[in-house]
């Protein structure tokens, strides 16, 4: 793999965006989705994003997007929560194992990620959600 590059999603990266989503959708163990999304049903999505406060970004390696982070409002998104948003990370299948850190670490902002999924841990299995809390 050539070195990753990451920066802020362009709306002509959304196909990639959804493909490497869509590919999680099946294993049912990490998206409520239970069949794939559209590019079309998920441009307004992409439209809530803002570079400065709740970003989308793309991880390219090898001339593709291989993975993308996106930082949501968290819960309603009411004013006392704005310090605190929920965090999608997705790595395209072959390229996981060591990439989803510097994704998630990118611009040197001082994050603190938390994840847990109080089901799967009772069951003892690794979390599939996390949330961020910007610090
Ligand atoms: C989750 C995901 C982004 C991690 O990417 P990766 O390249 O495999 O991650 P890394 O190898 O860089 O691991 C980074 C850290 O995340 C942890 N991690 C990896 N997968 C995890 C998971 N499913 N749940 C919780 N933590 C996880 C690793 O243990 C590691 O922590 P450590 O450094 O303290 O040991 C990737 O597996 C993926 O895209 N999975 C499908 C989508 C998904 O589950 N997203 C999360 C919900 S939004």
């Amino acid at each position: 793999m050539d070195k990753l590059r990451v920066r802020d999603a362009r709306e002509s990266d959304l196909p990639e965006i959804v493909e490497i989503y869509n590919s999680t959708i099946p294993s049912r163990m990490v998206s409520a989705d239970t069949e794939p999304v559209t590019v079309e049903q998920r441009r307004g999505w992409f439209r809530e994003h803002d570079p400065s406060r709740r970003p989308l970004w793309v991880a390219e390696a090898d001339g593709r997007v291989i993975g993308w982070l996106s930082l949501g409002d968290f819960w309603d998104g009411r004013p006392a929560y704005h310090a605190t948003a929920e965090v999608g990370i997705y790595v395209k299948d072959g390229y996981r194992g060591g990439r989803g850190r510097p994704e998630a670490d990118r611009g040197g902002h001082r994050t603190r990620a938390r994840a847990r999924d109080r089901d799967h841990d009772r069951r003892g299995l690794r979390p599939q959600r996390a949330e961020r809390e910007a610090v």
